[in-house]
């Protein structure tokens, strides 16, 4: 577990609650993880947001990796290119040169004209000078499950420094999280904690959670905030899983949620639920190209 205290942080900070027993989720001894970054307040998934997560007082940040065509991990939420990029279709028909011919902040603010998709490395290497943690979310295009948990994590192996804090591994695809573990379990690479993801409209319950979440290894769950009744954060809490919750971005609901047990938040808003208020695109120089 990281030494930096759990208590140090301003706004969400304080005594851990009994219903946690004390303990912060050891990756995430911060219990406050940006969301995609700092997504309100910059273009998600850019290095102009891990930075803008960091000038917000986040420790820890999560984001979504998949793989272009000739198979490097990148970071990106959607399959397709439309929402987040000036490009079209489907991700996975573009090789990395291509990509980074794309805009990935225009659609966000004019003030992130010219943000890059950025390589699952180039992340990691950013993260490092930062100091902060990371929460790596394995989302394969269809078909390619157990190549892009492979690829992610040999790159994750190669580029996340020994002495960084820690990293988690979390995914809502079963097989990726499968692969990550048989991966673990050859013991060649660092065993990187793994947290089960959970989405509300995939009906789960509790008791399938902690079913699923021991039979692949992992250490924690990540659950939709529409899951994280105080019964389910307890009953995981009693069942040994960590439990993080995401996406809150509403300071009274994150202060509820830790009182109930939940070991960490993951929200788009961090400046927020520090209680230091978000900045708008714009307002300060947060992006790696001086904005
Ligand atoms: O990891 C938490 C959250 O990112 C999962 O949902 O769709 O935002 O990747 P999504
Ligand atoms: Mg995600």
């Amino acid at each position: 577990m990281s030494d930096r205290s759990q208590t140090d942080r301003p706004g969400l900070s304080g005594t851990p609650s009994p219903a946690s027993g004390g303990i912060a989720y050891p990756p995430v001894p911060d219990r406050l993880i940006g969301h995609r970054g700092a997504a309100a307040s910059a273009p998600e998934n850019t290095l102009a947001s891990f930075q803008a997560a960091a000038a917000a007082g986040a420790r820890w940040v999560e984001f979504d990796v998949k793989l272009t065509a000739e198979g490097v991990p990148i970071v990106l939420h959607d399959d397709t290119l439309d929402r987040t990029t000036n490009g079209q279709g489907p991700v996975a028909a573009l090789c990395l040169a291509d990509l980074k011919d794309l805009d990935a902040g225009s659609w966000f603010s004019a003030d992130f004209a010219g943000e890059r998709v950025p390589t699952l490395a180039e992340t990691l290497d950013t993260l490092a000078v930062l100091g902060l943690g990371a929460n790596i979310e394995l989302k394969p295009c269809p078909g390619r499950t157990a190549e892009t948990a492979r690829a992610a994590l040999a790159v994750a192996q190669r580029r996340w420094p020994q002495a960084a804090p820690p990293l988690v591994i979390s995914s809502f695809d079963l097989d990726a999280l499968a692969e990550a573990a048989a991966i673990a379990a050859q013991g060649v690479m660092t065993p990187w904690p793994r947290a089960l993801l959970a989405d509300a409209a995939d009906g789960w319950t509790a008791a399938l959670l902690i079913e699923r979440a021991r039979a692949l290894g992992c250490v924690g769950v990540h659950l939709d905030d529409a899951l994280a009744s105080a019964e389910t954060l307890e009953t995981l809490r009693a069942a040994g899983l960590r439990r993080a919750v995401w996406t809150v971005n509403d300071r009274s609901r994150a202060l509820a949620l830790w009182e109930q047990g939940a070991d960490a938040i993951i929200t788009d808003r961090p400046a927020s639920l520090l209680d230091k208020g978000d900045k708008k695109a714009g307002d300060d120089p947060v992006g790696p190209t001086g904005r």
